[in-house]
């Protein structure tokens, strides 16, 4: 039954959608498309429970226990698509809050189809993004470009609409907290981190993981500077005394362009405080098309070679070091293929975001069924 059922998915979104999707809509106005779609879908009582049963019917269980959580399926959508809009200011996120508007598309139909969803980055404040061209797409390297720059409501507000919903979230999903871009007084960013995971638990908000974004390439910082051992260190200390007292553990995020000797500084860092899991890796940051001087992260097939170099060499120390802390892959997961790969270094979940792009909603689905999960 799940093999037609695939079969038809393919059919109907890489056979007939993707190609007049690609056609007629370049990326950013598909992104936008599927967004107000999203917003409208929440709303529809009836939907998510057709759309899990879509997802009942296409992707079976594969519980897996991975950074001290037990996942139903290894397949988890990256932090990104599920993060709400951007705001210049918290009252006027809180006001729209308040208002009973829907400030975060998908957030209610997304982890119905989807399965496992990280929502986020959420940083403490509220951030508009960038303007202009934000997102492309390579279409043979099946890859995706952004600049986004971290738009979202805001820790408070995005904290105030999960938590007024909470009924109606999924039984396990994460929150994915970024530290704020262009804090370099690491005392700041340390005080903003705490302070944003500190409103989803107020909110009364309990996520399955927490993870702490170290890595995001297109805003005004360089996430180098995040990623270093000592800072690494202090940020994540803060982060988990913020959550001590509660069951979920903190994951964290980093890019994919370290040198090999800072992957196995953070790792170590990461053994020693405590941290579930690692996400290799966030996007890579490349010119962006058309504007130049601006970086933009790559996603997908051309990031893929990167976030295996950097999975295995984080995978390495951890056999070094003989410590617990998981490696998630993520980069360029789009097929069986590129999951086996991840799964071949020991890596036993995996998150995407690209492959929504390129194999549609079913992704995990799909995925999870050519890896032969
Ligand atoms: C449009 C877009 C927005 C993203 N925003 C975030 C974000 O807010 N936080 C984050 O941790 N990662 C973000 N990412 C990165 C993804 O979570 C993921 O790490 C990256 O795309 C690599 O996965 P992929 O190769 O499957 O696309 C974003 C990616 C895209 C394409």
């Amino acid at each position: 039954m799940i093999a037609p059922l695939l079969a038809a998915s393919r059919l109907l979104y890489e056979g007939l959608a993707r190609p007049l999707i690609f056609a007629m809509r370049p990326a950013q106005a598909a992104h936008e498309d599927v967004l107000a779609a999203l917003r409208l879908a929440d709303g529809l009582p009836a939907l998510p429970v057709l759309l899990g049963g879509i997802r009942a019917a296409t992707q079976p269980p594969r519980p897996v226990a991975v950074g001290g959580v037990l996942l139903e399926s290894p397949l988890i959508l990256a932090a990104g698509f599920v993060k709400g809009d951007g705001f210049a200011d918290e009252a006027a996120a809180l006001a729209a809050v308040e208002s009973g508007r829907n400030i975060m598309p998908g957030w209610r139909s997304i982890p119905a189809l989807c399965g496992l969803v990280e929502f986020g980055s959420f940083t403490r404040w509220p951030r508009l993004g960038n303007s202009g061209a934000v997102i492309w797409r390579h279409a043979t390297s099946r890859s995706t470009q952004n600049r986004i720059g971290l738009k979202n409501p805001g820790a408070a507000a995005a904290a105030a609409f999960l938590g007024a919903r909470r009924a109606h979230l999924p039984a396990c999903f994460g929150i994915n907290v970024a530290v704020s871009p262009g804090v370099s007084d690491p005392i700041q960013e340390q005080r903003e981190a705490v302070e944003a995971l500190a409103a989803f638990r107020a909110a009364g908000l309990q996520p399955a993981w927490w993870t702490l974004n170290l890595s995001c390439p297109n805003t005004e910082d360089d996430p180098g500077a995040h990623q270093t051992t000592a800072r690494t260190r202090d940020l994540c200390a803060a982060a988990l005394g913020a959550l001590e007292g509660q069951p979920a553990p903190l994951w964290v995020k980093v890019g994919p362009d370290l040198a090999p000797e800072q992957y196995r500084a953070l790792m170590r860092v990461f053994a020693e405080v405590g941290i579930g899991a690692v996400i290799a890796t966030n996007t890579l940051g490349q010119p962006a098309p058309g504007q130049p001087g601006q970086t933009a992260g790559v996603g997908g097939g051309r990031l893929h070679r990167a976030a295996l170099d950097a999975a295995a060499l984080l995978l390495a120390e951890r056999r070094a070091l003989g410590c617990a802390v998981d490696v998630i892959g993520c980069g360029g997961i789009v097929d069986g293929a590129s999951y086996r790969r991840f799964a071949a270094l020991g890596v036993r979940a995996a998150q995407y975001w690209s492959a929504l792009v390129y194999r549609g909603p079913l992704a995990a689905a799909v995925i999870q069924s050519e890896a032969r999960l």
